[in-house]
């Protein structure tokens, strides 16, 4: 085995658009008010693009973050993988622009669909391209745009989704011992509940044609309580497996970071798992849900914060469209 084949989070970093749409703003758009998205959600506030801001725009701020964390310079990345289900057009792929972004060419470019998992399936796929070859340097990022993709005439979803980017640099290590090693890594999907969480128009499976209107079909359109259950039974029983699987326990955790659709969520799998309070670490109410970025934005807050001391080990885990779910661990 080559001794650089162990996985190693060098850098993590994120970026949100300046502009922040409060509950307040959003009463003025639909019948809402801020205490039924507080109780129901714990979300505040969102952070949301600037016209002409689309997702390679936050990828590119987020990735030059992680990249001056891990005291890399662009020219260094052999791989660019983006997670993203609003990327910046159908093609060329996010990736590919965010790399002419950061200046450089040549590189290994590719965009993954994971919906709100999307940044932990990126996961797996750098583990695996630094087993194969482990001198790569690889830049992940989970972007998302996702008021791309609202419908603000529905107050079921709207005042869930926001902007952001989350981003990390991984690169081969030597040292079993380095901080940042990911360990493992477990992915699961079931396509039978895709249409409980779902964007359709204007795809292959309802394509547009000229004239045509934009309808509810363009925007997230979800079947929340169906979700919100599937989403915390999930988590929680693939966090049980992956540290089951390591030979680890609930004890070892120092950090779950899940992803951030809903307090009320984190806070079912946090019990369930029997974690709570500095345990759990929690940005939706200034973050709302930012699909593929949610895990790598928290990732990244939650290490700038000092909440990741040396040998900490943290979980990570997360579900969403498709319906994809998995967790992570990483020893800091
Ligand atoms: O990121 C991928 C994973 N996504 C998720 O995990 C999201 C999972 N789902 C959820 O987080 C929750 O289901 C929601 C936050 C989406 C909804 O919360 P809920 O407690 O499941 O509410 P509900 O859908 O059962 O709606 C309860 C009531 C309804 O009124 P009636 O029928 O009881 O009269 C809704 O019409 O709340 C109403 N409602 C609202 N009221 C004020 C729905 N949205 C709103 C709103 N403001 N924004």
């Amino acid at each position: 085995m080559n001794t650089l084949s162990h996985a190693r989070i060098r850098g993590t970093g994120f970026y949100v658009p300046e502009r922040i749409l409060t509950n307040a703003d959003l009463e003025k758009i639909v019948e809402t008010s801020d205490e039924w998205i507080t109780t129901r959600t714990g979300i505040k506030e969102r952070h949301i693009v600037a016209k002409g801001q689309a997702a390679s725009d936050l990828a590119l701020e987020a990735a030059k973050a992680a990249l001056a964390d891990a005291g890399l310079a662009p020219e260094d990345l052999t791989h660019l993988i983006v997670s993203t289900v609003t990327p910046d057009s159908f093609t060329p792929a996010c990736s590919c622009i965010l790399q002419h972004k950061l200046g450089i060419s040549g590189r290994v470019a590719m965009d993954m669909n994971a919906a709100c998992s999307g940044f932990l399936y990126g996961l797996e796929q750098v583990r695996a391209i630094i087993a194969l070859k482990p001198e790569s340097v690889v830049l992940l990022v989970g972007a998302e745009v996702l008021t791309s993709r609202t419908n603000w005439e529905d107050r079921a979803t709207c005042v869930l989704f926001g902007d952001g980017a989350g981003a990390v640099v991984v690169t081969g290590s030597a040292d079993a011992a380095d901080s940042g090693r990911i360990l493992d890594t477990l992915l699961y999907s079931d396509g039978a509940g895709a249409d409980l969480l779902m964007i359709t128009g204007g795809a292959s499976s309802e394509p547009y044609a000229m004239g045509h209107v934009v309808g509810p079909s363009h925007f997230i359109r979800m079947q929340g309580q169906d979700v919100f259950k599937l989403a915390v039974r999930s988590m929680e029983s693939v966090s049980r497996e992956i540290l089951e699987r390591n030979g680890l326990s609930i004890d070892d955790v120092a950090l779950l970071i899940p992803h951030q659709a809903n307090n009320r969520i984190i806070e079912a799998v946090g019990k369930k798992l029997g974690l709570s309070g500095e345990r759990v670490y929690v940005n939706v109410d200034r973050y709302g849900n930012t699909s593929a970025a949610s895990v790598p934005i928290a990732l990244a807050e939650a290490r700038a914060s000092g909440r990741l001391p040396a040998g900490s080990l943290a979980l990570l885990t997360a579900f969403g469209g498709g319906f994809t779910w998995g967790a992570a661990l990483v020893r800091f």
